[in-house]
């Protein structure tokens, strides 16, 4: 649901006669995205919730059997932008990084308890980030860190200045990899997509929205693996796995901005669209 952008959208052309679930992990995110889509009732409901519990949603709501499921994944501008979510290494914050607050883990919790290998991991893994290491000696080191400055600083230091990314900021990759591991966002995407494959009517089409390449890299392993009558390995002279495909990619190759809706919305230049439709 995030900012209610895609749904209003998605309203303004299903409506009258079609039906939107929109769902999201933030309260603040429902709250806003109820008042935004008021004069779309009762064509539009807005549930709190997770991709993984989407099955579940989906069936209490009234949405079961559905004719599209779209995934806008990772943060939102208006989580990125609140410098006391934690999101962001612009601003200072606590270091939080929940997109649902009532959930346990923290971004401070990470940085301060864990040990290195631990956070080396986290950064290398969510953050593919080549100086990951150093960077978490650096943190232990700085231990506590209490705010979004503190670990921005952390990395700074960490990261000798001749290395530095010139195209993204030093802390992009440290700050994602956190996020990503905070909210368990990997493991959020995988049980998301089989989630919607259960929930869509045959035809039905499922879209997704990537950030980056972890995101994008689990969205086309999926519709790679779905889209095969047979994932035995090659060597495998006979078929043993008994898998059927369930669905069929719609776009080969990922669906990029155009430059016009980059320089009208930067923050998209790095978005990647796919579809696939359920068989
Ligand atoms: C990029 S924003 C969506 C923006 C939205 N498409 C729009 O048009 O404004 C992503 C949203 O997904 C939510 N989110 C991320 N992971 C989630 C998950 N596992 N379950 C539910 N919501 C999630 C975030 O809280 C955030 O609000």
């Amino acid at each position: 649901m995030g900012q209610a952008g895609h749904a209003r959208q998605i309203l303004e052309r299903i409506t009258p006669g079609g039906r939107l679930l929109g769902i999201d992990r933030d309260p603040a995110a429902v709250q806003a995205a109820l008042v935004a889509l008021a004069s779309f009732e009762p064509a539009v409901t807005v549930v709190q919730g997770r991709f993984s519990d989407l099955v579940d949603i989906a069936q209490k709501a009234g949405f079961d059997p559905a004719d599209l499921v779209l995934f806008d994944f990772g943060i939102s501008s208006t989580q990125l932008d609140a410098p006391e979510r934690g999101f962001s290494f612009r601003g200072e914050g606590l270091l939080d990084m929940r997109m649902d607050q009532g959930a346990e883990l923290t971004a401070e919790r990470i940085v301060n308890h864990f040990d290195a290998a631990e956070i080396e991991r986290i950064l290398r893994t969510y953050g593919e980030e080549r100086w990951a290491r150093r960077i978490a000696q650096f943190i232990v080191a700085r231990r506590p860190l209490r705010t979004t400055r503190d670990l921005a600083q952390a990395v700074e230091a960490a990261i000798p200045r001749k290395a530095w990314p010139r195209d993204i900021h030093v802390a992009t990759r440290t700050f994602q990899g956190l996020r990503i591991a905070v909210n368990e966002e990997l493991d959020e995407i995988e049980a998301g997509l089989k989630a919607a494959l259960t929930i869509l009517k045959p035809g039905g089409r499922m879209a997704t929205i990537s950030f980056h390449s972890l995101e994008d890299r689990m969205v086309k392993s999926f519709f790679n693996v779905e889209s095969k009558d047979c994932i035995c390995p090659p060597q495998q002279p006979v078929c043993t796995c008994g898998h059927r495909a369930t669905l069929q990619i719609v776009t080969r190759r990922p669906v990029r901005p155009s430059e016009a809706e980059v320089a009208a919305n930067p923050r998209a230049r790095s978005a990647r669209l796919r579809v696939a439709q359920k068989l």
